[in-house]
């Protein structure tokens, strides 16, 4: 199948590659030229396990082009995707500019039968905004249909969530539209949800708050398991083991970050206040997690006594392990709370350094996990990556001037950090 992908963020250039994968012919579409040189090249402008590897096998094969012009990309497609970001904005709504003015060019180009599909997180409502914006451009309604497509890919596992979704949600107007998506993933052999396009626009935004609040439901748990004696992994085990809860996304910690919960928990709230009812719910999802934290910090402060004047080292300032991205991270809001009481930070991060040097460009960065502890009165695991799990904690502790490790993500046994001299603190258990 013909393909425009428009947009080359997570979602698109993802999208593109997979497709280019299954042997359809792609076109990537950024305005950015910059990016598109580098993606010319095989260089993706994201870091993602996989995806560079898949870009130079789809370029190198023909089965993919790199373009800047929406308007030649999409009169050589049947199918074009729109997968530009939907960022939010002050008052926590996204922001649709980008989705806007993708639409008005993509509106100008067609003349002849497109579907266009829209990949962009975007609320309950958007898709029909879209089709209205490209009937304003003079595009007669037999000529396109305009059907959503939301993306469940998770950031360091991409390519595998691409290929192999749990579900593929169809949202359109007409079957025509949709069996021409089901055609196109047909290969997937995932199961596929073909509705019409708002439920499909809510059934992104609702899943993405239901994980949210799974997490914070586990994190709230945890505070009660802290003061009651009780283990959180343990709790979360045996609730998860029931079919009805499921054990994913009961992983206590310091709660969720990235580029994508804080935006659609919010994006939900302010769509469910657009259609007057108060989301109460999920204003509370979110206070659990701001206050998780700050629990973490304030936990850290009293054992210290205060951080003016202390050395902090922290493990980890990606969002998650397995991307080089600090999107409302949980190591900014640490890093901060601790610069702003006076103490200095030893800071590591496999990928993601050079990312928070931007926005902190005064941190004593390391170069190895080892060095992050020396002379630290406390080290602070913000992120779980794999390189961490299995480290010498007796090294560790000899390094440290004070012995002290909090585990913001439940890494490491009590007994194991014990033993190795450390005073161990975690969350959701003592
Ligand atoms: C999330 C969803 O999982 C994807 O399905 C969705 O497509 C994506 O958002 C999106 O809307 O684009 P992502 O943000 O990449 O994916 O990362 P997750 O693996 O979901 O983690 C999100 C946050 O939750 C991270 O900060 C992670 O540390 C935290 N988390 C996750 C926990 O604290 N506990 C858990 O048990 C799981």
């Amino acid at each position: 199948m013909k393909i425009a992908v428009i947009g080359t963020g997570y979602v698109g250039l993802v999208t593109g590659v997979v497709l280019a994968e299954l042997g359809n012919d792609v076109i990537c579409v950024d305005k950015d030229p910059v990016k598109v040189e580098k993606l010319r090249k095989g260089i993706p402008p994201i870091y993602e396990p996989g995806i560079e590897e898949m870009l130079r096998k789809a370029l190198n094969e023909g089965f993919m082009t790199i373009s800047t012009s929406i308007a030649e990309s999409v009169a050589a497609s049947e199918v074009v995707f729109i997968a530009v970001g939907t960022p939010p904005s002050e008052d926590g709504t996204p922001d649709l500019t980008a989705v806007r003015i993708v639409a008005t060019e993509i509106g100008k180009a067609i003349n002849k039968p497109t579907v266009v599909v829209n990949k962009s997180t975007v609320p309950v409502g958007s898709g029909t905004m879209v089709e209205e914006i490209i009937a304003a451009q003079g595009v007669p309604a037999e000529l396109f249909d305009v059907v959503s497509n939301p993306e469940f890919l998770r950031e360091g596992s991409a390519i595998h969530d691409t290929l192999h979704p749990d579900r593929i949600v169809i949202g359109a107007k007409r079957r025509d539209a949709a069996m021409k998506l089901v055609e196109l993933y047909a290969n997937l052999e995932s199961p596929m949800i073909i509705t019409d396009l708002n439920s499909a626009e809510l059934i992104k935004y609702a899943s993405n708050s239901f994980l949210a609040l799974k997490i914070s439901f586990i994190n709230a748990i945890s505070r009660i398991c802290e003061v009651s004696n009780a283990n959180v992994s343990d709790v979360a085990k045996g609730m998860g083991t029931d079919k009805r809860i499921g054990p994913q996304f009961l992983q206590a910690g310091l709660g969720w970050g990235g580029s994508c919960f804080p935006k659609d928990v919010l994006g939900m709230h302010s769509t469910a206040k657009r259609y007057d009812y108060d989301f109460a719910l999920l204003q509370e999802v979110i206070n659990i997690n701001d206050d998780q934290t700050l629990h973490f910090v304030r936990r850290i402060e009293k054992r210290l006594g205060g951080l003016e004047g202390k050395r902090i080292g922290i493990m980890g300032l990606a969002f998650k392990p397995n991307t080089d991205d600090i999107r409302d991270a949980k190591s900014l809001i640490i890093v901060d709370a601790i610069l702003k009481a006076g103490g200095k930070i030893n800071a590591y991060d496999p990928i993601a350094t050079e990312n928070f040097r931007e926005l902190y460009p005064d941190l004593d960065y390391k170069k190895s996990v080892y060095e992050v502890p020396v002379d630290a009165d406390a080290l602070v695991v913000v992120t779980e990556w794999n390189e961490f799990k299995q480290l010498d904690l007796a090294r560790i502790a000899e390094s440290m001037k004070q012995k002290v490790l909090f585990d913001g993500r439940r890494v490491y046994k009590k007994e194991a950090a014990e033993r190795a001299g450390l005073e161990y603190f975690t969350i959701g258990s003592n």
